[in-house]
């Protein structure tokens, strides 16, 4: 079934064992609307990969279900393929074929006519402002260009979703905003677009809704604005004289936990005067040595969402 009102990708549930004992994922389930622009927004081995591998039949699920436009990849695992463009996180071309040879090719795979990928390859080469490398070795491309050359490939087939692996780990920031402006420009022509990030900025400047996902679990998901909403929160550690104290002061608005035995982590409203937070010391008999920001947006939010989980986690085992 590929009904017109299904979301673009459907997981329920899903969950991946890996032969060695890894479980990459625990129950992930989301629903990516068409036309969206979704970020999939995690750590170094919180299951992403895992996640689009198996949206895109590469990796095989333990259990879950999953479908793509209405079409359940167990059931019509060809057709769910169809409707979807994968840019892997690895580039994978071959270096030595012509950036036209590669789309071209890529098309034939999927079955399309030779002078239809001809016109075909021109559009998206075009598109991805390499046109007039068309017929030069992939070899001699920059960085920047072999990965809009992946995104160009991926999208020889009119894919209806398009998936990005890290599309921009480890490019500058100039070419980053170039591809940016490529995905900016296939989506608003219709195509949904989901990528993985490690860069908040990068899920900030492009999509609408997004997940993250961390352990293999999706700790928090919803429309970009309300999670960035999340982060007009300041954070600071304070190194404290001596042993913390059992008990901690309660500062009205604010969240304070110990981190260490002598490292005390406060969040706190942006807004709210760091006055208050000394006087509760004071009065608590916290001496503070030395303190610092928590500085990094994203990876902020990472340690305040997945300390919950592993809170969670404890409570579970308990
Ligand atoms: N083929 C595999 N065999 C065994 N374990 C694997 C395999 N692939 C991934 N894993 C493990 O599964 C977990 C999730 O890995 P995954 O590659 O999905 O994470 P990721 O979020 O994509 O990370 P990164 O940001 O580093 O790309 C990790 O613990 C990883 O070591
Ligand atoms: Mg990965």
């Amino acid at each position: 079934m590929n009904d017109s009102n299904a979301p673009a990708l459907r997981v329920r549930d899903l969950r991946k064992t890996y032969d060695n004992g890894v479980e990459a994922l625990k129950g992930v389930s989301l629903d990516v609307q068409p036309g969206d622009f979704y970020a999939l927004l995690g750590p170094n081995g919180a299951g992403k990969s895992t996640l689009i591998g198996i949206v895109s039949s590469l990796v095989n699920k333990t259990s879950g279900e999953v479908s793509v436009f209405g079409t359940d990849i167990d059931a019509d695992r060809d057709a769910a393929m169809r409707l979807i463009g994968l840019v892997p996180q690895e580039i994978n071309f071959n270096m030595f074929e012509k950036p036209l040879d590669i789309c071209v090719n890529y098309a034939g795979f999927y079955g399309v006519p030779r002078a239809q990928a001809l016109v075909r390859a021109e559009e998206v080469l075009r598109g991805a402002q390499l046109w007039d490398k068309a017929d030069k070795m992939s070899r001699t491309l920059s960085g920047g260009m072999k990965r809009r050359l992946m995104i160009a490939r991926a999208m020889m087939t009119q894919p209806r979703l398009l998936i990005l692996d890290e599309p921009t780990a480890g490019v500058d920031i100039e070419i980053r905003r170039g591809m940016w402006k490529t995905l900016r420009e296939i989506n608003a022509a219709g195509t949904t677009i989901i990528l993985t990030t490690h860069y908040l900025e990068e899920a900030e400047s492009l999509c609408r809704n997004l997940a993250i996902i961390d352990h293999g679990r999706i700790v928090e998901r919803g429309p970009m604005k309300s999670l960035l909403a999340m982060l007009d929160v300041e954070g600071f550690l304070f190194d404290i004289e001596g042993a913390v104290p059992a008990a901690l002061p309660t500062i009205e608005g604010a969240t304070l936990i110990a981190a260490d035995g002598h490292t005390l982590d406060l969040d706190m409203p942006r807004a709210m005067d760091l006055n208050r937070v000394f006087a509760a010391f004071e009065a608590a008999g916290i001496r503070v040595r030395s303190m610092r920001t928590k500085t990094n947006r994203l990876e902020e939010l990472f340690v305040r969402l997945t300390s919950k989980q592993d809170h969670a986690d404890q409570e579970r085992a308990a």
